[in-house]
């Protein structure tokens, strides 16, 4: 239940691939490939161990804000394939709770309790909410993205959903004191949420980390001393 709130036919080097019975991509997806691979956060993290470039921007917000402390408990949302609960994990240490969940299978890491399903239905939540127990949260983070289309009309609103629906968890689960972290898409909705975090939280910052890519239209928004 859902919660309210090419081929080429040519000639070329690709029909010689085909001919030779190599697999073959289309353009657009070899310029992500080339661009993904040339990416020096994507390269970092062959080196340093990390399952994505996304470890990176929350290292640089944890720089600077300082987020994440041992005995911490942390909710990550959208946590797949899993650099987020790698630096959360590694930063609250064996006394802190990390409480990771995503559509998608995540290969399990030590220190991170991790359950899969879609975020939008209700039994998630339960699941979450049952690993919880009565646990007071420290820090409830969202990377959550959908399946971009392209067309803004349709992405934006379901973007804004799931940000709305991480709030509400945030509301429900996080210490007084507590602190949120959201991508969030600039776009229609995006000031009235902003204004909905503020209404709940002390102090409410925008931040783009350098790993977040200058053409993305994400942010992330950091909102500390949630006071309900
Ligand atoms: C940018 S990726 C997250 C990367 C992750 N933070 C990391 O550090 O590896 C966005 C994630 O949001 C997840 N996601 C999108 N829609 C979701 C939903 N409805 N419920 C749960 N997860 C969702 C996707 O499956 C994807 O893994």
């Amino acid at each position: 239940m859902a919660r309210s709130s090419s081929s080429s036919r040519g000639g070329g080097p690709e029909a010689s691939r085909q001919q030779r019975g190599k697999r073959t991509v289309s353009k657009t997806s070899a310029s992500w490939l080339k661009e993904h691979f040339d990416d020096r956060f994507v390269q970092q993290s062959w080196q340093d161990g990390y399952r994505s470039r996304a470890s990176y921007k929350l290292l640089a917000l944890d720089e600077k804000d300082r987020l994440l402390k041992p005995g911490m408990t942390v909710i990550d949302l959208g946590a797949a394939p899993g650099g987020w609960s790698q630096v959360a994990a590694d930063k609250v240490g064996d006394h802190g709770m990390v409480i990771a969940s995503d559509i998608l299978e995540m290969d399990a890491l030590a220190g991170v309790e991790f359950i899969q399903g879609d975020f939008t239905e209700e039994a998630v939540l339960e699941a979450i909410l049952a690993v919880l127990g009565d646990r007071p949260v420290d820090l409830v983070m969202s990377d959550m993205a959908p399946n971009m289309s392209g067309m803004s009309a349709i992405d934006q609103p379901q973007a804004m959903y799931l940000v709305e629906l991480a709030l509400d968890l945030a509301r429900q689960t996080l210490a007084p004191g507590g602190c949120f972290l959201a991508k969030v898409f600039q776009g229609e909705g995006f000031d009235a949420y902003l204004k909905e975090l503020r209404a709940s939280f002390d102090r409410v910052v925008t931040r783009k980390p350098e790993a977040s890519r200058t053409r993305s239209r994400e942010v992330y928004l950091l909102a500390e001393g949630f006071h309900g």
